[in-house]
């Protein structure tokens, strides 16, 4: 790995093993994006790889010369209004009305490690030496600004993390409209775009579109990065499958409102673009300020899809999650929100967990309900205090008595919210985001708290930190139910309203930073209606996120493989309720059900006792499986499979580190009549390694023995298995020895 700058050339060159990056300074002092791909080898100049030319109707920056125009140029951080017509990345007002900006390279540093960045999540490093970083300063006397450019180069991963930071030396003070943390000019547009969107309860679903000449964009202006549009953008070439072909990836750390777009200009140059979304967004910098946008992680594959999955995996579980639980095994919880919603009183909770414990569950998970009046979700957000009618010896006492039984105890929250039938809003109706003079729009009968506000955010963790002091609580579920309306504050910290949805989120990362912190060894899950904050802001501070408020196998095979695209398997919570499924009313085997959830931080989300003594030993070898191959299912490389029956089969795969062993499952989602010979090829194997292959729960095959090489090329048999199972929905599991 190295960042090296050609001095006489005025180039960058970042470079590992298996990736190049390189910037190059332009004739007017701005930067130029020359190169970004597989590694290719260093040189004095790249500057050949720098197009222009005249062309009709071209704008050209120095006077006499018709060569150099900022529309013809690959940029890193272009501005609009000096020759480029293409979407800019930044967008600053001046106090003449000027929007135009002129940032200029001044000088750089380059250093081990990465630095962190303030008041936001992003990935480090725990060793300097895992990556190097080069930090270019550009500056606009004129505006009195500077502006600096950050890129980290991980040493043994295709991953370059980058950020911009404004700083307002002198002058007037600014507005600033628009700071993107990244945009990079590719030189043709021969990608699809590859986007993970959705709704509720059917999040993450993979969606794929040919770039053409225009804009194509994903976005979120709701408040949360949201169910709609996950941060995460991939372009990848047409014929990238899988496992091989071109693919980049494009992550952005951030839990708000997000834009991330690619505009493919007249000449076939594909601008990829992201950052906080500019359209809900302005910042006032006063001189001495600075603002730094998030940042975003972007991984180059030429092992298709899998292989920046993968990358993206070991990053996010191993250089973003942090803390206690971060390399430790997910405990197999017991939640009762599907048994019980806000109908409970402690003896039912204490049948429900008693239930799991004897099953093996080692955790359980207390949801929404046991505060306050709330006993639907008109009423009681707000008041963290435990409801004594329903809990008589508070969530102390009941701690107690879970603890007792053998379990660790966790509760919900939704710390962000308020029901206006409250004590808290009765006392603070100033405290939610809302227009003066203005109705408030509801949505499940609850408003936003202004978390731009150092008093609210104070009372929040008030309450949170006194209940965890003073119950044995080991998690912690952060609910969030509602996206953002009427983001108006009245608090003083804002000095423009455009800067209320991303001071929300600061204030969120802050009161999320003191309550880690405080509690290191409590295993938060962050949560949003399932799975609207699914994000890597968020998992910088929650080391698990509830993967989808829907919990039916089926459905969760396509949110599953489409959160995996970029979400490590033990971030995404997974869990088995009961059927008829309720989001779906669908009917599938119990068997199935953990196939699916067992790829995940796996739990339960149903009241055991209700099962048949049968369905509860089901259950009892289910939760020994889990906790016998935890370890490779959380940290193992996972594979999605790719096959030629993709409407018929779904099949994942997780393969430990040094290949001694794998898991595999595949699902048949509908039956056919008189099926084929289908046959199911695995990956990651060693060629030459000889594996058994034992099929879950079945005492067949406990002898049979394949070479890493057949597994992988001639593949596994699908009919043999899938032939005796009959019906829809059905599910195959081996396990792989070597
Ligand atoms: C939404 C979550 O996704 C559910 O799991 C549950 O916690 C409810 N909120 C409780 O209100």
């Amino acid at each position: 790995m190295a960042i090296i700058f050609h001095e006489e050339s005025r180039e960058f060159h970042l470079f590992n093993d298996e990736v190049s990056y390189i910037i190059g300074i332009l004739p007017n002092g701005q930067l130029g994006q020359l190169y970004y791909g597989r590694r290719i080898q260093d040189r004095d100049s790249f500057s050949h790889l720098r197009e222009g030319g005249k062309r009709s109707l071209a704008a050209y920056v120095f006077e006499g010369d018709t060569d150099f125009s900022l529309a013809h140029t690959r940029q890193e951080y272009p501005s609009y209004g000096t020759t480029d017509f293409r979407y800019p990345a930044l967008g600053i007002e001046q106090e003449n009305g000027s929007r135009i900006s002129n940032f200029q390279y001044s000088h750089h540093f380059l250093f081990n490690g990465k630095k962190k960045l303030e008041g936001l999540p992003a990935v480090y490093v725990e060793d300097e030496h895992e990556a190097q970083s080069l930090e270019i300063i550009l500056g606009d006397a004129e505006l009195g600004m500077r502006l600096v450019l950050s890129y980290t180069i991980y040493e043994n991963m295709p991953v370059i993390v980058r950020s911009a930071k404004y700083l307002k030396d002198t002058g007037k003070p600014v507005l600033l409209e628009r700071a993107m943390s990244m945009s990079v000019d590719f030189s043709d547009y021969d990608y699809e775009m590859v986007q993970f969107s959705g709704a509720w309860a059917r999040e993450r679903h993979k969606r794929v579109r040919r770039l053409e000449q225009g804009v194509q964009s994903i976005h979120s202006m709701r408040g949360a990065s949201s169910a709609e549009h996950n941060p995460f953008l991939i372009l990848k070439r047409p014929d990238t499958t899988e496992d091989l072909g071109e693919a980049y990836g494009f992550s952005l750390v951030y839990s708000g409102n997000f834009l991330a777009q690619v505009e493919v200009d007249t000449h076939g140059v594909a601008r990829a673009m992201m950052g906080i979304h500019p359209d809900t967004f302005e910042w006032k910098l006063e001189v001495g300020e600075t603002f730094q946008t998030p940042e975003v992680v972007m991984v180059y594959s030429y092992d298709g899809l899998n292989g920046m999955s993968q990358v993206y995996h070991k990053l996010y579980r191993t250089r973003l999650a942090r803390g206690y639980w971060r390399d430790k095994a997910r405990p197999i919880l017991l939640n009762n929100w599907e048994a019980t919603e806000f109908d409970f009183d402690e003896n039912k909770i204490l049948q429900i967990a008693e239930g799991g414990q004897k099953l093996g569950c080692e955790l359980f998970v207390l949801d929404d309900g046991w505060f306050g009046a709330r006993n639907n979700d008109h009423a009681g957000l707000g008041d963290w205090y435990v409801n004594r009618e329903k809990l008589p010896d508070g969530i102390t006492g009941l701690a107690k008595k879970i603890t007792k039984m053998g379990m660790q105890f966790g509760l919900w929250i939704e710390p962000e919210m308020v029901n206006k039938d409250s004590d808290l809003y009765r006392m603070h109706p100033d405290w939610i985001l809302h227009t003066p003079n203005r109705s408030s729009s509801h949505s499940r009968n609850q408003y936003t708290l202004d978390l731009t506000r150092y008093e609210v955010r104070e009372y929040i963790y008030e309450r949170i930190s006194s209940i965890l002091s003073q119950a044995d609580i080991s998690y912690i579920k952060w609910d969030m139910n509602r996206y953002m309306t009427e983001c108006y504050s009245l608090g003083k910290e804002n000095r423009c309203q455009g800067e209320v949805t991303h001071r929300y989120i600061l204030g969120l990362y802050e009161l999320y930073e003191r309550l880690v912190t405080q509690f290191p060894d409590v295993l938060f899950e962050s949560c949003a209606s399932g799975g609207a904050r699914f994000d890597p802001g968020m998992l910088y501070f929650a080391p698990q996120a509830w993967t989808s408020d829907d919990t039916d196998a089926v459905e969760r095979l396509k949110i599953q493989s489409g959160t995996s695209y970029c979400y490590p398997l033990s971030c995404m919570g997974a869990h088995i309720s009961a059927v008829p499924n309720q989001q779906m009313g669908r009917m599938t085997p119990l068997d199935t059900r953990f196939q699916v959830a067992c790829y995940g931080a796996f739990g339960y989300e149903l009241d055991l006792n209700q099962l048949s003594d049968a369905e509860k030993e089901a259950v009892k070898t289910q939760i020994e499986f889990v906790k016998g191959h935890r370890e490779l299912i959380q940290k193992g490389i996972f594979y999605r499979l790719e096959h030629p029956y993709q409407d018929k089969y779904v099949a994942w795969m997780c393969v430990s580190e040094d290949k001694k062993e794998a898991l595999v499952s595949c699902y048949r989602i509908l039956n056919e009549a008189n099926q084929g010979f289908e046959r199911l090829k695995l990956r990651g194997l060693e060629e030459n390694s000889s594996y058994q292959l034992c099929e879950w729960l079945s005492a067949e095959d406990k002898t049979d023995s394949y070479s890493g090489a057949e597994l992988m090329y001639a593949g596994i048999g699908l009919s043999k298995y899938f032939g005796k199972k009959v019906g829809d929905f059905q599910a195959a599991t081996w396990y792989l020895k070597a």
